[in-house]
């Protein structure tokens, strides 16, 4: 699904990120799992991870992260419009996360829902605010990726418990002005034959949590790797390269590129096929692991703060998660 140009340009006024004080470091998992730094320094780049505490939910991170994002854009919590909140980790089933957050902002005027796509879940977001907003239904929107992973985790499985951290990331959109920046062209799509590959596979309807299924900790992340990375890999290029191709760039003109922060190895494969050098690939999975909705979120927040692009320039957001699905978009800054 695509869209390239909307009657309304719509821009990115505003970014903000969270992430609890708990730092989890591979030498202490490797203490409590049959793994080391080593391994899982050279299987995916991460360095360490952080934890929420126990009294901090998702929403208290993407409250954080969006208070952030307000002041940067120069909004007031009442100023907003429309909150969308990405996560598969929320506070609870029903109501959803994004309605705790509009309390606790203070967002009084903003219509407020979930939506679950796993990582793609902020792009997902992006497209369907971008959306709203140039068709005139609103005029600004809060976007966040949040998530608690560490609630879902299986601490004692090396092959998952060594990638996942929690955090939140958020945006602001809102009508843009002539000579500011747009989301120029955005993509997403689904895969719903590969469901299997990476799942929480209880706690929903077809598998309510018993006391037994715990223990077979069914409520925890389950992935096949090797598969999903190979799919990782080839869906996230072909979105990027629409967005780009949509967009009328070329790979010298990409100021930026922010993937989602899932594995070293899949970001190198993306950034080599697209043919973009790695100094123009923005990562920080070194210090935050796989925050799944949250992770392109944070990472555009820190690039963006942090000068890795400037006014007018061209940067590409792509990610990819559980469904499968996975989605892009070209932003002109
Ligand atoms: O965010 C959503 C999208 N998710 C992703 O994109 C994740 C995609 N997948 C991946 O990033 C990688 O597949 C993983 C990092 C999850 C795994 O890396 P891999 O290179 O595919 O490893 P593998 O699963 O094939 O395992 C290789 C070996 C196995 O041992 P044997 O069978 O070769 O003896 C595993 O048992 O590594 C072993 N292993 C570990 N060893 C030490 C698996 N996990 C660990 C560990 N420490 N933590």
């Amino acid at each position: 699904m695509s869209e390239t140009t909307s009657v309304i340009d719509v821009c990115i006024a505003g970014t903000g990120s969270y992430v609890p004080e708990r730092i989890l470091t591979n030498a202490e998992l490797a203490a409590r799992v049959d793994t080391s730094d080593e391994w899982i320094v050279t299987r995916t780049g991460i360095r360490e991870r952080r934890i929420a505490a126990d009294g901090e939910f998702t929403s208290h991170m993407a409250s954080k992260a969006a208070k952030r994002a307000l002041e940067q854009a120069g909004l007031a919590p009442e100023d907003i419009e429309l909150i969308i909140v990405a996560t598969i980790t929320p506070d609870t089933p029903t109501p959803a996360t994004a309605c705790y957050v509009q309390q606790q902002l203070g967002a009084v005027r903003a219509v407020a829902f979930d939506i679950s796509a796993a990582c793609s879940g902020f792009l997902y977001a992006m497209k369907i605010s971008k959306r709203l907003i140039s068709d005139g239904a609103f005029t600004n929107a809060l976007i966040i990726g949040a998530e608690k992973l560490s609630t879902v985790t299986n601490w004692e499985d090396r092959s998952t418990c060594v990638l996942f951290g929690d955090g939140a990331g958020a945006a602001v959109l809102r009508r843009s002005e002539p000579g500011e920046g747009s989301i120029v062209a955005t993509e997403m799509g689904t895969d719903g034959s590969l469901t299997g590959l990476l799942s929480i596979p209880g706690g929903g309807s077809a598998c309510p949590i018993t006391g037994s299924n715990i223990n077979e900790h069914l409520h925890t992340l389950n992935m096949q790797g090797k598969e999903v990375f190979k799919v990782a890999v080839n869906r996230m290029r072909e979105a990027a390269e629409k967005v780009i191709a949509r967009a009328g760039w070329k790979p010298e003109d990409i100021a930026c590129i922010i993937p989602h922060q899932a594995n070293l190895r899949i970001i190198d494969a993306i950034a080599d096929r697209l043919a973009v050098p790695n100094d123009r690939v923005f990562v920080n999975l070194d210090k935050y692991g796989n925050t799944s909705a949250a992770a392109v979120a944070i990472a555009l927040d820190e690039a963006n703060r942090t000068g890795a692009f400037k006014r007018g320039d061209h940067i590409v957001l792509v990610v990819f998660g559980a469904g499968l699905t996975w989605a892009a978009a070209a932003v002109r800054w």
